[in-house]
């Protein structure tokens, strides 16, 4: 993603402060960047200050410190299902169990269930990503997001929820962060500026509630602070307005990915293909005719030189075996166009000669 004025800032900040960006920095991460992300809160519904921030190397990094802080090894953290495959590797890393609830392809994760698995067994934290979740492209409605709040409160159970997409939304007002609704501090929200700026910036943030301290702590622990120039550079950027403009952009570039990617697969895969229809983010869930291999058809894909994401990626019970992900966050291209042609002839395949 081509960002000129966001690299010149970095150029200048380099240039300016070079003592600031070549000294440690220390959590909470740096105070212009927290303030320039507490005041853009409001868009997503949530009233935080600076103090309330912790700066992360991405929002991956969010996530895993912040499951880290309200979990130990060996306790149970509900999931939505089919769940993003880098949160599983977290809580496998972490030595946590993972239960998973069921997740509708377009509101999210199963309240009813998850009520009854937090009243039946020890639950130490739930994690979901809230808007145009990965892979889904699920997004809660309010009303959801205001009952799942009501029932953490009821259990006094933490949520980790990851944000990352939610400024993606193709048309519309942004949708709502659940942290919007938690009035005791039990959600830790995590997020980033990877899908809507740079990924390579690697500049995500907390707003870890009651668990600002833990958070801190093990920000210190494992990397002592994210890189100052960076930084410096994105609270630059966001404060001259540029941010702002950028993402009106790509939220309508991603919608026009979105639409084509559907057509595609409307117009090349076989007719009992189903898919979801995102209204914001860049990946679209495709469920395949019953009886086709989503592994199976990720190598014969790969060797035409096509990425997919088979299904059982995204679940610790590897279910999903006729699902693929399809990533839909790069300008389309007759390349696309000739690859969705030969994936939709690969899955015919397999349906034609018994697939089914
Ligand atoms: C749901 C979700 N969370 C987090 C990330 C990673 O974000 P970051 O690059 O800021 O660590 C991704 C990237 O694909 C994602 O899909």
């Amino acid at each position: 993603m081509a960002i000129g004025p966001l690299n010149r800032l970095l150029g200048h900040v380099l240039r300016h402060q070079p003592a600031a960006c070549h000294s440690y920095d220390a959590p909470p991460g740096s105070a212009a960047l927290r303030r320039s992300i507490a005041r853009r809160g409001g868009d997503a519904g949530y009233d935080v200050s600076a103090d309330d921030i912790v700066i992360t190397s991405g929002a991956k990094e969010a996530v895993y410190l912040s499951i880290g802080a309200v979990t130990k090894a060996g306790d149970t953290v509900a999931i939505e299902s089919p769940a993003y495959y880098a949160l599983l590797e977290v809580l496998s890393s972490l030595g946590l169990r993972a239960l998973e609830i069921a997740s509708h392809p377009r509101h999210g994760i199963n309240l009813d269930d998850l009520a009854r698995a937090l009243e039946s067994q020890p639950v130490a934290a739930v994690a979901l990503v809230s808007n145009f979740s990965n892979p889904t492209g699920s997004c809660m409605t309010d009303a959801a997001k205001r009952r799942l709040v009501g029932l953490l409160e009821a259990a006094d159970v933490p949520l980790v929820e990851d944000d990352v997409y939610g400024d993606l939304v193709y048309e519309g007002r942004r949708p709502s962060a659940i942290k919007a609704f938690d009035s005791r501090g039990l959600v830790l929200y995590c997020s980033s500026y990877s899908k809507t700026l740079s990924p390579g910036l690697r500049v995500g943030w907390a707003i870890p509630g009651r668990y600002q301290n833990e958070v801190e702590l093990l920000k210190l622990v494992v990397n002592q602070a994210t890189a100052v120039a960076p930084q410096l550079a994105l609270a630059a950027f966001l404060d001259s307005g540029g941010c702002d403009r950028h993402i009106r952009k790509v939220r309508a570039m991603y919608g026009d990915q979105m639409a084509s990617m559907i057509d595609a697969v409307e117009r090349h895969f076989p007719a009992s293909t189903r898919l979801t229809r995102p209204q914001g983010g860049h990946v679209l869930w495709v469920q395949l005719p019953a009886g086709v291999d989503a592994m199976d058809l990720y190598d014969d894909a790969d060797r035409s030189g096509i990425r997919i994401a088979p299904g059982p990626m995204f679940s610790p019970s590897h279910g999903y075996r006729n699902f693929i992900r399809l990533n839909t966050g790069f300008p389309w291209s007759e390349t696309t166009e000739r690859q969705m042609t030969t994936l939709g002839r690969l899955v015919a395949e397999r349906v034609g000669s018994g697939g089914v």
